[in-house]
């Protein structure tokens, strides 16, 4: 069902990049506005972005409403454990609920229901709901760094978090930045959004990544990463991302989070 759909996504993309080659020559601006007004549709193909909110904001059947734990705006509670599922990519949400559902990811602790929550939803309805996420682009809502520390969590040292994400530990573990963008904003398909991402779980994603327990990674990419880090690592890194601006000054490109494969990796 999946592969289907990414086919279909890179072929019909194909069929537009070559028919923009042609249009292109004849110019102007109002090519390249309709250029990424189409781009956007067709990379979230298949997808109906009305029935993804409703499964969103009222769940189906058995499987209760996302919000619920995710918040409205898709910012996540860190109280509950639950990610930031707003903009973080279109195609590795659809990646994730497919690979919940399949058995390939397995959390523990508060993450332990989300497997039967995917599987109770259909291919369809989680490529639905992704796209629905994809979406959602209101005010931030981050981690209460304050917050968590009064009430006893450990909280990392947002200086030496911002290090390793963008140089790494030398000779031990890669930039972060190499992969997910400039402070982790994200490079889609493959590479999540990461930063303003919330604090509890960055570090309960990262302990997974290190002692293997999660392993739904292409190539081991996570588990080689985060193989060397150290306790303290975690939650620096995972300090200094919560919070990360995604833009500087001169540097405000905000990364597509639409755009599928076009190489087949997602397949299984
Ligand atoms: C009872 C609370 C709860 C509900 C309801 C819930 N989730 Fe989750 N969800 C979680 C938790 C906790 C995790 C973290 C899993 C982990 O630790 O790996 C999670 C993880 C996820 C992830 C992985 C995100 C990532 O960044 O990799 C996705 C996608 C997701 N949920 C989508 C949904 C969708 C779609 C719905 C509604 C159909 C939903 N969730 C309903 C609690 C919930
Ligand atoms: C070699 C490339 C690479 C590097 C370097 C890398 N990552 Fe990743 N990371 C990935 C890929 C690929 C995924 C998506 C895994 C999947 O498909 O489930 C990912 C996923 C993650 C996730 C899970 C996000 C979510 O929403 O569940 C976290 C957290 C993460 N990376 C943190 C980091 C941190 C922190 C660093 C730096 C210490 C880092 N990554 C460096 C490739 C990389």
């Amino acid at each position: 069902m999946g592969s289907r759909y990414v086919g279909l996504g890179y072929q019909s993309m194909r069929t537009f990049l070559g028919k923009l080659a042609v249009t292109s020559l004849l110019g102007g601006a109002a090519v390249l506005f309709s250029f990424s007004a189409l781009a956007n549709e067709a990379g979230m193909p298949g997808a109906d972005v009305a029935s993804g909110k409703k499964i969103f904001s009222e769940g189906k059947g058995d499987v209760p409403a996302c919000l619920t734990c995710h918040g409205a705006g898709g910012w996540g509670m860190d109280a509950l454990g639950a990610p930031r599922l707003a903009g973080i990519g279109f195609p590795y949400i659809v990646k994730e609920l497919n690979d919940l559902a399949g058995g390939k990811r397995t959390p523990t602790g508060a993450g332990a229901v989300m497997p039967g929550f995917a599987a109770g939803l259909s291919p369809q309805d989680r490529r639905d709901v992704a796209a629905y996420v994809n979406t959602l682009s209101g005010p931030p809502d981050l981690s209460d760094l304050k917050a968590l520390k009064d009430s006893g969590t450990t909280v990392g040292e947002k200086y030496l978090g911002q290090a390793i994400v963008k140089y790494g530990v030398l000779g031990k573990v890669s930039a972060c930045q190499s992969c997910h963008g400039y402070n982790g904003r994200g490079a889609a398909p493959m590479f999540p959004v990461i930063g303003q991402q919330k604090y509890t779980y960055l570090v309960t994603q990262l302990n997974a990544w290190r002692d293997g327990s999660r392993a739904n990674d292409p190539y081991s990419m996570m588990r080689i990463t985060a193989h060397n880090l150290t306790d303290a690592d975690i939650a620096n890194v995972a300090a200094y991302l919560a919070m990360a601006p995604t833009t500087t000054f001169g540097n405000t490109i905000t990364p597509e989070t639409n755009r599928f494969s076009t190489g087949g990796w997602m397949e299984p």
